[in-house]
């Protein structure tokens, strides 16, 4: 390599590591603002750039690139997908292929299921969109809720299916910059409809809060398991605590049941010393203990087997959440091994 090139390398090494002094800022980023907090893991992105300064803008999340713009809008609007923890959104501005200018964004996402990033660290803050004036954003969407809205909702409305196009990502204005928090298989029933203020509320500050604990919100509508756990004699802690959604999007996730990773992997992500395989059977009994996944669940047709087959994840009137009515050890036993025992 000759010192020509060590000396470009350097250059180019720079201008990428730099963030700031560039001649002039060509970026305006309506939104993030930089260093925020973020509950939920997709961010909707809105930037603009003056006018004929630049070819190109590339954006890059965690140092990939997830997005190019050829021709550049007077104000460009897409959606990132955030990891848990710290996430790194990079505008890079090019003309003839080098970069001119860039700009970045630091957002974080809490997450309960990871313990470094329960507690959002101390130089990050929380930010209301709605809570602030959007005149630019409003020249083109739909920010105030209609009736269609606001339309009351509660289970029987929604189980029943209702009439078609009562109430649809159509009439909902909430689904133009919205609209891929709904892209996973798994679907809430009042987010799948897009009847987004049954839970976030309208007039609240800041503005589309959602109750605290989630109970306050669930139990608006989950009326039954209601009355069938908050009477049980004993409650599993996240639940004591109120907090359905540690182990449940409110909106879709990728597993049944809306759950943010497979049942198995959800309980042993806080009992992590029950995944090592030795639950329950000592090694006098069985060499690698009681099975707990891979297995056809006996009493559950069509299900796997799973943490959940022998404890409920929310209540119980019995030692241990067991999920089934039954008196000591050795009748949930019986419960899958009759046959073999009796
Ligand atoms: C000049 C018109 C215009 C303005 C002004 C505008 N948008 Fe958009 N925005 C659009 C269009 C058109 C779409 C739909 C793009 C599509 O369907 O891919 C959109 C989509 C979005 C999306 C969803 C992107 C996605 O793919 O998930 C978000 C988020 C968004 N806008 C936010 C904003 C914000 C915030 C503002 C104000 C700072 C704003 N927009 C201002 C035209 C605009
Ligand atoms: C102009 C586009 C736009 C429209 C329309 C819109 N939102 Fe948002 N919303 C955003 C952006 C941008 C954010 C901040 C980034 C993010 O969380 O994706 C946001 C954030 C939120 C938040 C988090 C709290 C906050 O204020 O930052 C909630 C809750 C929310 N929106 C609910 C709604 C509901 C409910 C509707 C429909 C009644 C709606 N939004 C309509 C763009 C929009
Ligand atoms: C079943 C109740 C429920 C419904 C329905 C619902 N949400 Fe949420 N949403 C929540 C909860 C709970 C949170 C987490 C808020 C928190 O902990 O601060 C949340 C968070 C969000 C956030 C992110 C806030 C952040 O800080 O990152 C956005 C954006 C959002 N919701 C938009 C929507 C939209 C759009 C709809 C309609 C499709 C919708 N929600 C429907 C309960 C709901
Ligand atoms: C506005 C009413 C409403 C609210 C509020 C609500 N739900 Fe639901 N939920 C429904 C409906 C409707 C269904 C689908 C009908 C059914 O299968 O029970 C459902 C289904 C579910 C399911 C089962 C999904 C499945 O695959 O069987 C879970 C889990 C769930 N909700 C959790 C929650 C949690 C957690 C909250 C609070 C953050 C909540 N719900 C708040 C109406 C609501
Ligand atoms: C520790 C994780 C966890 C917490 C916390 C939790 N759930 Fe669940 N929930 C699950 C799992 C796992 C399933 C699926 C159980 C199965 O496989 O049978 C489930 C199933 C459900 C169902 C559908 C089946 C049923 O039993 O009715 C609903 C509704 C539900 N949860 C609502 C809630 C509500 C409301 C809360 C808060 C009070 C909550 N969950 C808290 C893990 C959790
Ligand atoms: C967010 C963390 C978290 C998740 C996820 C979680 N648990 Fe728990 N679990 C707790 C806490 C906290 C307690 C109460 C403290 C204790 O007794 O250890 C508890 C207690 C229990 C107990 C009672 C222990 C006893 O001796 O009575 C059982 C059984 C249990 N969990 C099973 C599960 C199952 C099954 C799942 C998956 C569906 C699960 N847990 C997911 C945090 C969690
Ligand atoms: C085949 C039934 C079965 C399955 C599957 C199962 N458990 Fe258990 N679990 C039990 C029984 C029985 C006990 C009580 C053991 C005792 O009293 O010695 C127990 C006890 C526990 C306890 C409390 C006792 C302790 O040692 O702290 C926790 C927490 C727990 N299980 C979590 C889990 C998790 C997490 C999974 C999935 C990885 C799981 N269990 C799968 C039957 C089961
Ligand atoms: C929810 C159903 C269920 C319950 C409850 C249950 N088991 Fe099992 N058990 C199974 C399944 C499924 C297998 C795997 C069978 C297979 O692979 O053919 C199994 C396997 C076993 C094995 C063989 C282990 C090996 O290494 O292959 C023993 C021993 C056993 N169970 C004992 C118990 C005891 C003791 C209890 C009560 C503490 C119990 N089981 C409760 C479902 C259950």
């Amino acid at each position: 390599m000759s010192i020509r090139h060590i000396f470009f390398s350097f250059l180019l090494f720079t201008a990428l590591s730099a963030d700031a002094g560039y001649a002039q800022d060509i970026f305006t980023i309506h939104y993030p603002p930089d260093r925020i907090i973020k509950e939920d893991g997709l961010l909707g992105v809105s930037f603009s750039l003056t006018k004929g300064t630049a070819e190109k803008v590339v954006v890059r999340v965690n140092n990939r690139s997830i997005k190019e713009f050829g021709t550049i809008d007077r104000v460009n609007c897409f959606s990132v997908d955030l990891k848990p923890g710290y996430n790194t959104i990079e505008f890079v501005a090019l003309k003839d292929n080098s970069l001119i200018n860039k700009v970045t964004r630091d957002v974080f996402l809490r997450s309960d299921l990871i313990g470094a990033y329960r507690k959002p660290p101390p130089d990050y803050r929380r930010d209301s969109f709605h809570s602030g004036k959007r005149e630019l954003c409003a020249e083109c969407h739909q920010l105030e809720p209609t009736e269609a809205d606001r339309k009351p909702v509660n289970m029987t409305a929604l189980s029943d299916g209702g009439p078609e196009d009562d109430r649809s990502q159509k009439t909902s204005t909430c689904y133009s910059c919205h609209k891929g928090i709904m892209s996973y298989p798994f679907v809430h029933g009042p987010a799948a409809v897009w009847s987004c203020l049954s839970c976030h509320e309208e007039n609240s500050t800041p503005r589309y809060a959602v109750a605290k604990p989630d109970t306050e919100v669930c139990f608006k509508c989950h009326l039954n398991q209601k009355k069938l756990w908050l009477n049980k004699k004993y409650k599993h802690g996240p639940v004591t605590l109120g907090k359905c959604t540690i182990c449940h999007s409110p909106h879709a996730a990728k597993n049944a049941f809306n759950l943010y990773k497979r049942t198995w992997d959800l309980c042993v992500n806080c009992h992590f010393e029950m995944g090592s395989g030795r639950h329950i059977l000592g090694d006098s009994f069985s060499q690698g203990g009681h099975p707990t996944k891979e297995r056809d669940d006996p009493l559950r047709k069509g299900r796997e087997l799973t943490c959940a087959s022998c404890h409920d994840p929310h209540a119980s009137d019995f030692p241990h959440l067991w999920a089934y009515d039954v008196e000591n050890l050795f009748e949930l036993c019986q419960k899958c091994h009759q046959k073999k025992m009796n």
